[in-house]
């Protein structure tokens, strides 16, 4: 076996593979399915201050090689977050993180303050990057300025791990991803998913509710390659690359270009499983390679 242990801020992961937010539920669903502790990370659902009902239906639609999501962060807030949800998951024997969301600075800060008393939730995943819901979301990841304003307020009340996650809904992700390390940020991931919108020609109406939605999958992949690239090389704090992650080759392909670890996101409905295997393949890429560490093949493109 090589070494697969990657480090994210003072965060350890047993081996680079994370499930991305809102594609794993709280990682419980599943243990049916995968074997959770084999996983490097989980970062569960996207969780804000008060509870939120998501989008109305329709808010899923298949595309050629991905699917278009327009769930809005349904989830039932942090409070209840606490008391029914992390005794069931705290004992997961892997890095259970939190995926926080907010419309407002105070609500991102008020939840991560709450998320930090917990201690068997070593880091948090801000949100910034939403497509799905109407107010806050995406604002705050889509500048600079929004970027700086949420993080620096954050970072303040949270003491632990903390990665950004960012939208790759704008001009120059690099921008805001050093506005992310600039205002305290350990770690960057990218990307959430890209707006997008589907038509029924019949109906000559929308198919989600919401007319645009969030973009994933195989589609999106070689978009969020070039993102993890160009972000890698503009910032000194580790990068987590995600979008269209399918298999190991892929995952290899992220790390290659500069991601210390990965997420994988849309393919969980495809293969539950998928993440162990996509460690497993990480690991023979290695071994025929002769390296004896993950950590060689971060950034190890050449150009
Ligand atoms: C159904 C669905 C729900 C999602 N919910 C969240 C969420 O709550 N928070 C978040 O940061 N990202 C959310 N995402 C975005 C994913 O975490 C990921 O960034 C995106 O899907 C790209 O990765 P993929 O192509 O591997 O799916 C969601 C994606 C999907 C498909």
């Amino acid at each position: 076996m090589a070494d697969l242990s990657v480090n994210i801020g003072s965060l350890m992961m047993s081996n680079p593979v994370m499930t991305a937010s809102g594609t794993f539920g709280y990682g419980k669903e599943f243990e049916d399915f995968v074997d959770l502790e084999k996983i490097g990370g989980i970062i569960v659902k996207g969780t804000t201050l008060h509870h939120r009902e998501g989008n109305p239906y329709p808010r899923m639609a298949e595309t050629p090689m991905g699917m278009l999501n327009a769930v809005g962060l349904q989830n039932k807030g942090v409070n209840y977050f606490v008391e029914h949800i992390y005794p069931q998951i705290k004992d997961i024997n892997t890095n259970m993180i939190v995926n926080v969301s907010g419309s407002a600075v105070e609500d991102y800060a008020k939840t991560a303050e709450i998320i930090n008393e917990l201690d068997k939730i070593p880091a948090i995943e801000l949100n910034i990057s939403c497509p799905n819901v109407k107010q806050g979301g995406m604002a705050f990841g889509v500048s600079a300025k929004g970027c700086s304003k949420v993080v620096k307020a954050v970072r303040e009340v949270y003491k632990k791990t903390l990665i950004v996650k960012l939208s790759p809904n704008v001009t120059d992700i690099t921008e805001i991803a050093r506005a992310a390390e600039a205002s305290g940020a350990d770690s960057v991931s990218l990307i959430n998913t890209l707006l997008g919108m589907a038509i029924d020609a019949e109906k000559r109406r929308p198919v989600l509710s919401t007319i645009t939605g969030g973009m994933s999958g195989a589609a999106v992949k070689p978009i969020a390659l070039r993102m993890v690239w160009q972000v890698a090389k503009a910032v000194n704090i580790p990068v987590i690359g995600l979008g269209g992650i399918m298999d190991w080759k892929d995952a290899v392909e992220f790390m290659l270009a500069g991601a210390t670890a990965i997420q994988i996101g849309t393919a969980n409905f495809i293969d539950p499983a998928v993440t162990v295997k996509v460690s497993e393949g990480i690991n023979d890429y290695l071994e025929r390679h002769g390296y004896t560490s993950v950590k060689d093949i971060i950034g190890a493109l050449e150009v």
